[in-house]
């Protein structure tokens, strides 16, 4: 079982609200940084205050003082899951993970899915790396500083569970049914192949926003992640 996460990535306020008041089997969403710029904290206690669990993806990489300030601004606004990059290093994810508390659940992003190889060789200034064995060192840092898991893609799940432990959190965007849209995802599954390898949390986008019907859609990706 892995709970569904409606990405909402939407022009504002009004279309977030107006879809997730459609939807009324819906759990948890996900903020971005492009509507958060847009609507700000406001939108985050609207969301709370409609029983949502609010997954703020950030993707905060900053010293380690800063993103403690963000981590704990997230947690007062009653945020429930929030990213951070874990390239950023053990002494900020520590001092994330400490301002999180108990309620407050992180995750790691580890080498964004837009790297190739030459591309994170030339960022990173190393000699090009197996990006897989990187994401892998990558959520193994993320769990020594003390985060709930990390973001992978659907094919990283099985690898990456023997790093998070039983209980570590994997979050898997890139979701599609058979017959949806891949649109720019490289490297999507179903959901209930997700599920089946072990994500615990299901981020899905379009497949829902740009459905005909969103509840149907949603209700769908909710049945096939049971
Ligand atoms: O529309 P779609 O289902 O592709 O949306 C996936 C969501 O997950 C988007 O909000 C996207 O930014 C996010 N995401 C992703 N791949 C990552 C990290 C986040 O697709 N590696």
């Amino acid at each position: 079982m892995a709970e569904v996460i409606l990405a909402l990535d939407l022009p504002g306020r009004q279309p977030a609200l107006d879809l997730v008041d459609r939807l009324p089997g819906l759990r948890w969403v996900k903020v971005g940084s492009v509507l958060m710029t847009r609507e700000g904290a406001g939108l985050i206690r609207e969301l709370v205050d409609r029983g949502l669990a609010v997954f703020l993806d950030l993707k905060w990489h900053d010293i380690p003082h800063t993103v403690r300030g963000a981590v704990t601004a997230a947690r007062d606004l009653g945020v429930t899951l929030a990213t951070v990059h874990t390239i950023g290093g053990e002494a900020m994810m520590a001092a994330a993970a400490e301002a999180a508390g108990p309620d407050l659940h992180l995750v790691g992003v580890t080498v964004l899915t837009s790297h190739d190889p030459a591309s994170y060789a030339r960022a990173t200034g190393r000699s090009a790396p197996d990006l897989v064995a990187e994401s892998t060192r990558l959520a193994g840092e993320a769990m020594r500083a003390g985060l709930r898991g990390v973001v992978c893609s659907a094919h990283e799940v099985g690898a990456l569970r023997g790093v998070v432990g039983p209980a570590g959190w994997l979050v898997v965007p890139g979701i599609r049914r058979r017959g949806d849209g891949v649109g720019d995802q490289q490297r999507t599954a179903g959901p209930a192949e997700a599920v089946a390898s072990g994500a615990t949390h299901l981020v899905v986008g379009r497949p829902i926003l740009e459905a005909a019907d969103p509840a149907a859609a949603l209700t769908d990706f909710l049945e096939a992640a049971r």
